[in-house]
């Protein structure tokens, strides 16, 4: 049996897990799966390159059949390494291997419209908008990493696709409800991978195959790149016509995360990794990351180094301070906004006052009646308040402690509801500072109402001796009377923790309340993980329309053309305790702003080798490419600076290419952060056919002897038509401080 085919079938597989639950029974479970990390490929064909990685592997394992048995995954196309099952003894054994980059364990990961394509004025009725520009993303490639695809909804349709685009090199890897006419003109490769996991035990509620059982993978792609649909809604809310961002583009799908038992996910980062390692020999324009994990970022960073765009969900984690993930500079980190629509759902008291919350209620064919029933205060409605308290058939009213909590109020909302429901409830009032985190709940309403509303409730039922209150469907709404977009309350901020001299995110798009496809039908979501495809769809559009911009063109692109105001023209808030003005923490650049990307006037280009210099100690061991002198992540051309330790003024330079009108002037115009104080030379640029570059000095000094937080700013190029601006943060540091108070 060849190598390459004992690594692949999957009958071989199968049979390579046997080995190592057998090789685990002798020798005591100590050994775990770890990512061994090589670098580039160095030896040509792909047979070759898992050969060598079972030399170096059978080295350390003794012999080649215990390599074999070891072995999960092997990356051999974008980038060289394995991930295979080891004892700690065996990783760092491998670890001192001159051309072992890096040995790191595995680590665990999590999967964290209508309306909202119109509401970034990307409507497909204008013929001048981005969407026709971009030829609607067409033969653009884009790859979901996520839970599969439901391959029969109709968000999915080939009607009226043209052939595949000759480039492609990827498959339609059969399985379980799986087999080849399921890839399309639509869906044109799909694959799956298990990192390891026993494949008995994910059929157990899961298709081993692309298949979505879960749905997660299935409304992200049909966000990024759905047809369009006529007629979609959820129960008739939300209603209009659904389609991903760029509904033309092709979707390749790489199934690494699977369902369990209990209706959530699992999956691993030696799993992402091949699937990242195919994405780019398959020829993937753009991979789109709903997951939520701590990055191995080694990945990302080839594929970028490849000119693949890598979009990253930030993460649901907000509103603490320091919660994003996905933070290296190469990849987009997106972050989650609430968009003009809401829904509002009618509380009649039984005094006859009308109270107004928000709810994704609707009236079902089996669901009750609208009713007054009886209203009770459940406090907290944890287990314990609810004890003694009888709340069958009756509407309770539960409120959250008035503080962040650390499992973040939906958490809590759904503690409430399953205490609610267990104790045979049938309505539930939510007072929460937020109402961005509406949920379907099948079995009975839910209704988020805000703080003040709370307490008349709470008042109306101290007062009353047999309170009631009854609860309508919710209707939904759009427009104007909407104060959006607002950073979603559950989008995790910044500063990032991995590089605080990187802003992040790098932007902010829809993610509350999305409606796309999950299996057959259309149902809404939140998350970053909603926001994630529409930067998807968005960079396929851009990539449609400027083949040979990079990465981190298209990126600055995006971050310098985003909207800091709000359709009012007042500046976009954030959600959470307290709401507050938005700042690069929370959103980078800004709202998404797409008809404004496709003409941005500047880019900040980077030329991708410049990733190696600054951060290859960040992502690797000590080796020959890690620069053992660490240069601050501000000097790279990002389309953002940040100065996490200002103590002594400190000069940065950026480069900005004319990708406009070729003859343009710019000058600029500097918001300072408090404390501050910005200089930028010169202060006019003059492009021309023989000027399409030029590079400024930004200078940044601390004005304030002051310990203090980050404070915020900006540069903006601007040439009458145009408007290109950074955000800035700095955090100015004086280490006496702390001298003088010790
Ligand atoms: C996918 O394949 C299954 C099994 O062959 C088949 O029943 C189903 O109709 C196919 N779906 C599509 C969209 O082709
Ligand atoms: C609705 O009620 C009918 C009859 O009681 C039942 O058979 C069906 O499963 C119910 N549907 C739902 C979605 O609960
Ligand atoms: C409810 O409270 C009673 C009395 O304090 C206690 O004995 C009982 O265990 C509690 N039940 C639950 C489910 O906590
Ligand atoms: C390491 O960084 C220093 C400081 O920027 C630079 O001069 C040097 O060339 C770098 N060395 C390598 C190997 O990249």
């Amino acid at each position: 049996m060849g190598l390459n085919s004992s690594s692949r079938g999957p009958l071989a597989s199968a049979l390579l897990l046997c080995f190592c639950m057998l090789f685990l029974g002798v020798h005591g479970g100590s050994r775990r799966l770890y990512i061994v990390y090589l670098g580039d490929v160095k030896h040509g064909h792909p047979d070759d390159v898992i050969a060598s990685h079972h030399d170096l592997l059978s080295n350390v394992l003794g012999s080649m059949e215990d390599s074999m048995a070891s072995m999960i995954h092997n990356y051999k196309h974008g980038f060289s390494g394995f991930a295979a099952m080891l004892t700690e003894d065996q990783a760092k054994q491998l670890a001192d291997f001159p051309d072992v980059i890096s040995v790191q364990p595995s680590r665990r990961l999590k999967v964290a419209t209508t309306r909202s394509w119109d509401f970034l004025d990307l409507n497909y009725q204008m013929p001048n908008d981005l969407l026709n520009k971009g030829r609607y993303g067409e033969d653009v490639i884009i790859g979901v990493v996520d839970t599969g695809i439901w391959p029969e909804s109709r968000s999915f349709s080939d009607e009226g696709y043209g052939p595949v685009p000759s480039r492609w090199r990827g498959k339609c890897q059969v399985g379980q409800g799986w087999d080849r006419n399921n890839c399309s003109r639509k869906i044109i490769g799909a694959r799956f991978y298990t990192g390891g996991k026993d494949e008995e035990e994910l059929k157990k509620s899961d298709y081993l195959s692309p298949r979505d059982a879960h749905s997660h993978g299935t409304h992200t792609a049909s966000t990024a790149a759905g047809s369009v649909v006529e007629g979609a809604s959820f129960h008739g809310l939300a209603a209009g016509v659904a389609r991903g961002g760029a509904p033309h583009a092709r979707i390749a799908v790489y199934k690494i995360a699977w369902r369990t038992a209990s209706g959530g996910t699992t999956g691993n980062d030696a799993a992402l990794l091949a699937a990242m390692d195919d994405a780019i020999h398959d020829g993937v324009d753009i991979l789109s990351l709903s997951l939520q994990l701590v990055e191995n970022s080694f990945g990302a960073l080839h594929m970028v180094q490849k000119g693949i765009t890598v979009v990253y969900a930030a993460g649901n984690d907000g509103p603490s301070p320091q919660t994003l993930g996905n933070t290296s500079p190469w990849v987009i980190t997106v972050a989650a906004s609430k968009i003009d629509r809401s829904f509002p759902t009618v509380i009649t008291l039984g005094n006859k006052q009308q109270i107004v919350g928000q709810s994704l209620y609707y009236q079902g064919k089996n669901s009750s009646r609208s009713i007054f029933r009886s209203l009770v205060d459940g406090g907290q409605c944890t287990a314990d308040d609810l004890n003694g308290t009888v709340v069958k058939g009756k509407i309770v009213l539960c409120a959250t402690p008035n503080s962040p909590t650390e499992e973040g109020p939906r958490a809590v909302l759904r503690e409430a509801f399953q205490n609610v429901r267990e104790g045979g409830g049938s309505g539930l009032i939510f007072v929460q500072y937020t109402t961005d985190i509406l949920e379907e709940f099948v079995s009975m309403p839910c209704v988020l109402v805000d703080i003040d509303t709370g307490k008349k409730i709470r008042k109306y039922i101290n007062a009353g001796s047999s309170p009631v209150a009854k609860i309508e469907p919710a209707r939904s709404i759009t427009g104007k009377d909407i104060l959006a977009p607002k950073v979603a309350s559950f989008s995790s901020r910044g500063p990032s923790p991995d590089y605080a001299d990187i802003i992040k995110p790098d932007i902010a798009a829809p993610g509350a309340n999305i409606l796309a496809a999950m299996g057959d039908s259309y149902r809404l979501a939140s998350g970053t993980s909603m926001a994630t495809p529409h930067v998807t769809g968005i960079i396929a559009l851009l990539k449609a329309l400027h083949p040979s911009w990079s990465p981190a063109a298209l990126k600055s692109a995006i971050v310098t053309t985003a909207s800091v105001t709000d359709e009012h023209g007042m500046p976009i808030l954030a959600e959470g305790l307290p709401r507050k003005i938005a700042d690069p923490f929370d959103y980078g650049g800004g709202h998404i702003n797409p008809n404004r990307a496709a003409d941005p006037g500047l880019i900040y280009d980077i030329d991708p080798n410049d990733y190696n210099h600054f951060f290859s100690c960040t992502v690797t061991k000590t080796s020959a490419s890690c620069n053992e002198t660490y240069v601050p992540g501000y000097f790279l051309n990002l389309p953002s600076i940040s100065v996490p330790n200002l103590r002594y003024p400190v000069s940065v330079s950026r480069t900005v290419t004319n990708v406009g009108e070729v003859d343009a002037v710019y000058h600029v115009a500097i918001e300072s952060p408090a404390g501050v104080k910005i200089e930028v030379e010169p202060s006019v640029l003059v492009f021309n056919a023989a000027n399409k570059v030029h590079t400024f000095l930004v200078k940044i000094s601390p004005l304030w002897r002051l310990q203090g937080d980050y404070t915020f700013g900006s540069i903006t190029w601007y040439n009458g038509e145009k408007t290109v601006r950074i955000p800035i943060a700095a955090r100015i540091i004086i280490h006496d401080f702390f001298a003088d108070v010790a």
